[in-house]
Parts: structure tokens; sequence; C-alpha cells
């Protein structure tokens, strides 16, 4: 077994290990890819500023989310299909995330069910939902979520339309995988993979598959968001999906001021700014620019997290500095999941943890509650001077 130490060698191991058509997914943009890009290049020209001879020992990067006590301030994004990446990856994710202490999103996209997740762990998740058009689908998800215990409900703002993935349209991405020459010439070179994916039955979207009605191709990801997401979202609409939930609400995909004030209004426990991973408008901003205005303007009124770039333990410590009071990863942990299944997302954790609790000593803070923007410096124009 290679020895691991950085995120990168489970993103090695993991595109050795997973068919191309699921690597893919994971590892695209929509259009260029300009944004996708831009997530991680931006963290990159924040810098740390090193402080010496201050008290470094005993310490913590324990916090709350959404009044969870957390590890660090980081949850494990909900990723659809994560289920194609490793047999029963769902489950094994959560289970790596609850041993580690950190929260664990559930997709709706999801390869394992909301049942399958629950039966199989003991702390409460959090589930994502899209805003799709069937009322009633939307109900019994949400109902199921509560039966399952899920302590928050994460409501994705910004998919009512699919942004292009030059690959997946290529590969023709579909769960189970759609049989072709190629993408079963490609499978065969994937043995580990294939052997516990037959093990498994768990090869459909489970939380659609026998609930959704109306969909044609409930195994496509672009005929199922075509057919059921919901073109004409409105913040009324997501004040009622707020209402139907009754719990803690978390709003992720917002990259404006004046649409975070107006979920802060609404009463949202937390936002995300996020451009979901550079997946849906290519050309936006990256997240790491978009942090510090949101943070201004309502930081007081909720909690702002961030996701989209977050790779390393510095990442996080560089969005918690410019304000995010939690950050959320997704590739991070996937790549860990696809590599080496529940054991690979506790190493992707590990690492990140490290690289945090490491590069918190060495900029002169001992918790993580007292880092502030004190540590960085920042480009002059980083998070504005645009047009
Ligand atoms: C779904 O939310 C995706 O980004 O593929």
């Amino acid at each position: 077994m290679p020895v691991i130490t950085e995120i990168a060698d489970l993103k090695r191991l993991y595109k050795r290990r997973v068919p191309k058509m699921f690597y893919d997914y994971a590892e695209t943009g929509s259009w260029t890819e300009q944004t996708f890009r831009d997530n991680t290049n931006d963290f990159q020209e924040i810098r740390l500023r090193q402080r010496i001879a201050v008290d470094m020992a005993n310490r913590s990067t324990a916090t709350e989310m959404v009044g969870q006590e957390v590890a660090m301030p980081l949850a494990l994004a909900p990723v659809g299909l994560t289920g194609m990446q490793n047999a029963d990856g769902e489950i094994k994710a959560a289970r790596a995330a609850e041993k580690f202490g950190v929260p664990f999103c559930l997709s709706t996209m999801s390869i394992c069910s909301i049942e399958d997740v629950a039966a199989h762990t003991s702390k409460p998740f959090w589930f994502q939902v899209y805003t799709l058009k069937d009322d009633d689908f939307m109900r019994r998800l949400m109902d199921r979520a509560h039966a399952a215990n899920c302590s928050a409900i994460v409501i994705t703002v910004d998919l009512q339309v699919l942004g292009q993935r030059h690959k997946d349209l290529k590969n023709g991405l579909s769960a189970p995988p759609k049989l072709t020459p190629a993408s079963i010439a490609n499978m065969m070179t994937k043995v580990p993979w294939g052997l516990e994916m037959l093990q498994t039955k768990r090869r459909f979207f489970g939380n659609i598959v026998g609930h959704a009605q109306g969909v044609s191709d409930p195994s496509s990801l672009s005929s199922w968001t075509a057919e059921a997401f919901d073109p004409s979202l409105n913040w009324e609409r997501i004040k009622e999906l707020m209402d139907m939930w009754g719990g803690k609400v978390i709003l992720k995909g917002i990259m404006e001021v004046d649409d975070a004030v107006k979920a802060a209004e609404l009463g949202a426990d937390a936002i995300i700014v996020s451009n979901h991973g550079g997946r849906q408008l290519d050309g936006a901003l990256s997240s790491i620019r978009a942090l510090e205005p949101i943070v201004k303007a309502v930081g007081d009124k909720t909690e702002v997290w961030m996701d989209s770039g977050i790779r390393t333990g510095q990442d996080v410590l560089k969005a918690v500095a410019l304000g995010a009071k939690g950050t959320m990863s997704g590739r991070a942990w996937l790549y860990g999941l696809g590599a080496m299944g529940e054991q690979g997302v506790t190493k992707a954790l590990e690492v990140i943890h490290r690289e945090l609790d490491l590069s918190m000593a060495f900029c002169g803070r001992r918790n993580i509650k007292d880092v502030d923007r004190d540590i960085l410096l920042v480009p002059k124009g980083f998070s504005g001077e645009w047009g």
C-alpha cells in the first residue's frame, strides 16, 4: 500500500481505480472550466503570515457548525453518484465522517438511499435537496429525511438548470453505467472496482428510482435534471421549502451579497458561498474571492460557510480567516473514497486536519476560534475591484 501524505496521493490512486466516466464526473467543471480552475488557483494567491515564540501547545481545531460540534470546520459536501465511485460509497463516507467527528451531507442524487445511510450510521447526518417541481416528491423526501433523523437540510439553490459539462455528455454519464464498447473496455481495466460493485445491490439512484414519477430515464443525470428541476424557482418557493422542512436549513450556492442578504432575512441557519465546484456558471468568480463581502454583509445574521476549491487544510484555514464559520469539500473526500473506500475518506480527513492544525500553529494561533484575517496576506482587490 503506498504511503499517503497528501490529497494528491489519493487522487492518483482514485484515477487508477475508478472507471473514467465517474472520474470525469467528479473532475469536471462546466464549459471551459475556468471557474473550476480558479476555485483552487485563487487560494494560492493568499499567503499566510508566520509567527514565532507563541505558545503552541494544546491546540484545537474544534468548533461548531449550525450548533453542532465538529472536530474541524469542514463538512463532507453532498456529491451525486458517490456509490458509483466505490460500492456503497455514501455509507462508507458517512461512517468515516461520523468516526472523525465532522458532518456528512447526503446528496439527493446518491446511490445509497437516506434509509440505507441511516441504517448504517449512528449519528444524524445532513440531507441535501434540489428545488424540484414535484411538491409531493419534495414532501416525501423531507419526510424520509425526518424519519432518518437528519439534523439539517441543505437546499441547493443554484441548480434550476444544469451547467453543461462536456465530459459527462460525451461519456453518456448514467447510474448504473450504460454499457457501450468504450465503457465496457474501460471498466475491464478496473477489476477491484467491478468486483466490489457486483457484490452490492446499490447501483441506482436510491432516493429517486421507485420514488419519483414522470422521469423518463431516472438513470441519467441530464434527463432527470431537465425534467424534474424547477426552472421557475423564486424566493417564495425557497421559503416554502424551508418551512416544509421546519428544522435547520442551510442554503447552498450563493455568490452575491444581495442574495445573501435575502437568504439571511428568510432565516437560513447558514448559507454556503459556493459556485457548485465550478460545475454550474463557468466564468463566475471563485468562491474564495466571493466570500469576504458576503461575510461583511450578513456574517452577524447567519453563519457564512464556503465550498468550491477546498482541497487542503490550508484552504480551510484561509477561508476561516476570511470569515467563514465552516467549509465543505466534495472532491477531497471523494478521491479518498475512490482510492481506498472508507479508509480513504478517513485518510483524506486526517491529511486535511493535520495541514490545518500545523498551519494554524505556524500562524501563531492555538485555537481555530481565534483565527482571523490578521494571519493572512491578501492581494489588494482580491475580493472586489471588479466592474
Ligand atoms: C450535481 O449537483 C452535480 O453537480 O453534478
